[in-house]
């Protein structure tokens, strides 16, 4: 049992209610998890020593929304949009047609290399979706790819309905034998309610399906248009709703009022060209925010929680402090990963080491020096994985 300490650390983010934000601060690290958090002055003794030289320390990021498993690209869908068009969902069929053309091991590699690029800027834990398989075979590769490297893996089946294929039929495949095959490596399920994906009727089939299963409910809402989704995820006990663009009045109280998370997706909403969720209103109201990047090769091809995270403080005009803890505790609440021993997204005795240090003395320097490569150290449970 060997206890490392970290010291030098300028400001300490800790997500914790009582400790806050500390400075000059020191934590102690044993057996992957976080065993002391206190002012430098008074740290124990430990085995051994890193001095972080006054920098900054944070939770890792919890990117809790990635579509990450996919084969080819969708630049010239992305240029045509960035000319005046639409986003409007069907070119999840592109990327179903590459990704079941390729074989496991480019689906593997494309998959590692994205988790290594969001590690090297802090992502210590990953949600990953399936979503570009669309049949049963197919989508239990994805599912298995996936949890190859996260131990989050959401069923997304219901993401389109594949072409030449009844909607109805299709539900009725995804709530039964799709969910079947899916199952032993999933832990979630989600479902893409909007207009020109899976009507309410046919989303809380799949949700229900999905419960009765064993599993826990997320769904993609109120995207692209306003809609049934956030009712739903709501109503259900949803972990997460997603997107969220498009909010009524009622939508924006019903979250207040839950424990469904609202999840933001910064980067897509640049790519699509959405307007963006009315944050604001939703912390006023009461409710719970994630950032996630929501990384997908059609509406935010990117890893960057940093990119998200800077977004959400200069558009979204929330703070930095309050876009911090949605992409870090935020993000493991829409998880169910922020309390118990090994929980994320915190700073604290018991939670995960899952740590960022980053060159600069204050979390401020994320959004006020967008697009720079802040990455000093990363921890993934105690060990230095950057
Ligand atoms: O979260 N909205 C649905 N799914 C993805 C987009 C996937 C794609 O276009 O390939 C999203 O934005």
């Amino acid at each position: 049992m060997t206890a490392e300490i970290l010291t030098g650390i300028a400001e300490l983010t800790t997500n914790d209610a009582e400790l806050g934000r500390l400075h000059d601060a020191a934590i102690v690290v044993e057996d992957g998890l976080i065993a002391w958090v206190g002012p430098a002055a008074d740290a124990p003794d430990a085995d051994a020593r890193t001095d972080l030289g006054g920098r900054a320390l944070l939770p890792g990021w919890v990117d809790s929304h990635t579509h990450l498993v996919f084969s080819g690209d969708r630049s010239t869908e992305f240029e045509h949009r960035m000319a005046g068009h639409a986003y409007a969902a069907g070119g999840i069929r592109t990327t179903v047609a590459a990704t079941r053309d390729a074989g496991d091991d480019d689906l593997r590699e494309g998959l590692r290399a994205r988790r290594r690029a969001a590690r090297a800027q802090g992502t210590t834990w990953m949600e990953i979706k399936t979503g570009y398989g669309l049949d049963v075979a197919e989508e239990a590769r994805l599912a298995r790819l996936a949890s190859e490297v996260s131990p989050d893996v959401t069923f997304l089946g219901a993401h389109v309905v594949p072409p030449g294929v009844d909607a109805d039929d299709y539900v009725d495949l995804v709530a039964g034998e799709m969910l079947e095959a899916v199952k032993p490596w999933a832990r979630w399920i989600d479902v893409f309610c909007e207009t020109g994906a899976f009507s309410p009727e046919q989303s809380r089939v799949v949700l229900e399906a999905g419960r009765a299963a064993g599993l826990g409910l997320r769904v993609h809402g109120n995207q692209l248009g306003e809609g049934d989704g956030v009712r739903l995820a709501v109503e259900l006990g949803a972990a997460s709703v997603d997107h969220c663009n498009h909010l009524s009045a009622a939508d924006v109280d019903a979250l207040g009022g839950s424990d469904t998370v609202a999840t933001l997706l910064p980067a897509c909403d640049l790519s699509t060209r959405e307007p963006f969720p009315p944050a604001r209103a939703l912390l006023d109201a009461g409710a719970t925010l994630a950032i996630a990047s929501n990384a997908n090769p059609g509406t935010s091809y990117t890893t960057s929680m940093p990119f998200c995270v800077a977004t959400a403080v200069l558009q979204m005009r929330l703070t930095v402090e309050e876009a911090v803890w949605a992409a870090t505790a935020g993000g493991a609440r829409a998880l169910g990963r922020h309390t118990g021993p090994g929980a994320v997204g915190g700073i604290a005795p018991g939670f995960r080491a899952d740590l960022l240090a980053i060159d600069a003395p204050s979390v401020a320097h994320f959004a006020y020096r967008p697009g720079m490569d802040l990455t000093h150290a990363v921890w993934e449970g105690g060990v230095r994985a950057v």
